[in-house]
């Protein structure tokens, strides 16, 4: 069997850590980017962590002909779906950009896929196609709902990938649905570099660490919440990238159902004003913040039940709230300025 695989958006956050965790296990990832919200020094430090040149392509996977010559020149025997849009207020401003590029996207990756005898899949999907959760903590057959275009790119691309599934069972598919990655590569080398000012929280604390923004707006004082501000699953991008390791080496299981959908996070809530105060510990520096109005569409409380993670795949998360932050702060403050330096 070949083992390689092929990473869409492999030079973006998770992608660039899962490709060190499958080189460290012995794969092969074969990256195709568009750069549209990355930069080539991620992969370049890839190889520097692992000591493997790193195959890679430019391109795009709205590109069929391109996609075509890839999978052609390569002995591509899975691939790992990562390339996307994914901020949520974006989204709402340019539906089509955001379907265009993650619908449309995938439905030409999977045809490419089909077509060049490729039928083993891994795709990113995200707690957001939870909606706002009756219950906690929130399991994989929990009703599925979305309240803005990039979350229903997500369900919708779920549900393509299982009518492929029902239509032609020769088929393996893993959903993994990802709670808040945070964190980075405990070398501080690859970690997550927004383009633009930050939507996410983590991203944005730790800009205000290093004194590029002067505070932290804290959206919402008064959810129902041990402290009135938002509870979530923050998870360790190095244990999201080990989950797709283990999501591959399933494929491999004959015991397992050929489609599978798998919460990764880890269980634990934690809030805002946990967040700041953690961040504090591990950066040395008070992180100012100022309660503001609630964001729309958020809600008061998100985490994981990863049972079933720890059931199909043998995986888990290891890395605690701490280790989050110090290697958050490693990367964030020996490089100030992103890949951009
Ligand atoms: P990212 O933006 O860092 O990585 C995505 C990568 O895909 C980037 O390198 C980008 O340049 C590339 N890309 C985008 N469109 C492309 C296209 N049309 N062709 C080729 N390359 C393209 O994002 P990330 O945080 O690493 O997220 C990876 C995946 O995980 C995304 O699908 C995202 O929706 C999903 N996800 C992320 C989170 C999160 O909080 N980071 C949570 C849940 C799900
Ligand atoms: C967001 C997306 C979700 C996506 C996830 C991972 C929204 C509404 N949801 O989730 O679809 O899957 O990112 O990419 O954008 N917060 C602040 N101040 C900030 C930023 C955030 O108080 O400046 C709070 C939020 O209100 C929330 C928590 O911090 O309670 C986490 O926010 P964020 O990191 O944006 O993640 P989610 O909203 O959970």
């Amino acid at each position: 069997m070949s083992k390689n695989v092929l990473v869409t958006g492999g030079a973006g956050y998770i992608g660039s850590h899962t490709c060190v965790e499958l080189i460290e296990a012995g794969f092969n990832p074969i990256v195709i980017d568009n750069f549209s919200n990355s930069s080539s020094v991620s992969l370049e430090r890839v190889e520097e962590l692992t000591g493997k040149k790193v195959c890679f392509y430019e391109g795009d996977v709205r590109d069929r002909q391109f996609l075509d010559t890839v999978m052609q020149a390569e002995e591509i025997d899975s691939v790992i779906h990562f390339a996307g849009l994914k901020a949520v207020g974006e989204s709402v401003e340019k539906p089509l950009e955001y379907y265009d590029n993650n619908i449309s996207g995938s439905i030409i990756l999977f045809n490419a896929m089909r077509d060049n005898g490729i039928k083993k899949v891994v795709f990113s999907s995200s707690a957001t196609v939870y909606g706002d959760p009756h219950t906690l903590p929130i399991k994989e057959d929990f009703p599925l709902s979305a309240t803005n275009p990039y979350g229903r790119s997500k369900l919708f691309i779920e549900d393509i990938l299982r009518d492929i599934y029902y239509a032609d069972n020769h088929w393996q598919v893993t959903l993994l649905r990802y709670f808040n990655p945070v964190g980075a590569h405990k070398s501080g080398r690859i970690g997550e570099d927004p383009n633009d000012i930050p939507n996410n929280l983590i991203p944005f604390i730790a800009r205000v660490a290093v004194g590029q923004y002067e505070y932290l707006s804290v959206f919402g004082g008064d959810y129902d919440t041990p402290d009135g501000t938002g509870v979530r699953d923050y998870i360790h991008v190095v244990d999201l990238a080990k989950g797709h390791v283990k999501a591959l080496q399933a494929f491999e299981k004959d015991d397992l159902d050929n489609l599978l959908t798998v919460n990764l996070g880890t269980g634990q809530g934690y809030s805002v004003l946990d967040m700041v105060k953690a961040f504090e510990q591990s950066s040395g520096n008070e992180i100012a913040y100022k309660i503001v109005e609630r964001r729309a569409g958020d809600i008061a409380t998100c985490y994981a039940d990863p049972s079933y993670a720890k059931e199909v795949l043998g995986w888990q998360a290891e890395r605690g709230l701490r280790e989050m932050c110090d290697d958050t702060w490693r990367w964030q403050s020996q490089n100030p300025q992103g890949y951009a330096a």
